[in-house]
């Protein structure tokens, strides 16, 4: 009697580890799963995604898993149709998400050592977003308007709660003519771009490079000169002739 009671305890011992052993795993593969798919959303057709290799070479990822375990802290989604994704092998992208809301857009990232994080790339019909090498970001929400793209240089910085748009987001018109008074306009950053917190840049923008953007800032016009600090709101030069360090 003794020893069957001895040789139950031991294999219920067992079989309750496993058991335990078990629901741990099955939990964490539901959850794994379950992130990684809700990971992509498609609402559309003939979305493409392109890796883009340390070789520079081009890959297509059929299989849309397979491209969201490869950024697995990435959301994307899509609403529209015959939009394409290339994102760098190497990026290291975390809780971030790129939403194409109409059709015909591209987004492109290019390799980076630095880390892209708490950040939304946001692209209307017929846009383009392209985001040169080593972009390190703690926080930007990029919204590029219906026919307009926004480019970004090598290595600009950007620090926490950053705004770049290059539409308005609703119409503006003339009482007198009807006319469309702010189209969506191109914006273009040039390299080592460095953008303090809260800084904001609207529709039309050019910033050359080497530039700082200080702190709560919101450039309205293009500023057509490298080397500067751009400063209050409407963002002017305040500071020529410097150069920063990250
Ligand atoms: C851009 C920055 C670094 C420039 O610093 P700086 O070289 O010491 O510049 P100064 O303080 O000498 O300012 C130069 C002029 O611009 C003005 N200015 C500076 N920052 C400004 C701002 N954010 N808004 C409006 N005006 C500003 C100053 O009042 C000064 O004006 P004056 O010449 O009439 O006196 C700084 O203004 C800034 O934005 N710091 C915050 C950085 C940040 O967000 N860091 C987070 C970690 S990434």
């Amino acid at each position: 009697m003794k020893l069957f009671e001895k040789t139950y305890k031991l294999s219920y011992t067992r079989m309750g580890y496993l058991d335990r052993k078990y629901i741990v795993y099955k939990f964490l593969f539901i959850k794994i799963t379950r992130r990684i798919k809700s990971n992509l959303i498609s609402g559309g057709e003939n979305n493409r995604f392109f890796v883009k290799a340390k070789d520079n070479t081009v890959k297509e990822i059929t299989n849309l898993d397979t491209f969201a375990k490869m950024y697995p802290n990435l959301k994307i989604m899509f609403e529209g149709s015959n939009n394409k994704i290339t994102l760098a092998e190497d990026l290291n992208i975390r809780t971030s998400k790129i939403f194409m809301r109409g059709h015909d857009s591209e987004l492109c990232i290019e390799h980076s050592k630095e880390l892209i994080q708490r950040s939304s790339f946001e692209l209307l019909s017929n846009s383009k977003l392209y985001i040169d090498e080593d972009f390190l970001s703690n926080g930007i929400k990029i919204y590029v308007g219906e026919n307009s793209q926004i480019s970004l240089g090598k290595r600009c910085m950007c620090c926490h709660s950053i705004r770049i748009r290059s539409t308005d987001g609703h119409p503006v018109y003339s009482t007198e003519t009807k006319e469309h008074l702010n189209v969506p306009k191109d914006v273009r950053i040039g390299n080592r771009v460095w953008f303090a917190d809260n800084a904001v840049v609207l529709k039309g923008v050019t910033i050359k490079d080497d530039c700082v953007v200080a702190l709560n800032s919101t450039v309205t016009k293009p500023i057509y000169e490298s080397n500067c600090i751009i400063a209050g709101n409407p963002g002017k030069i305040v500071k020529r002739n410097i150069y920063w360090e990250p």
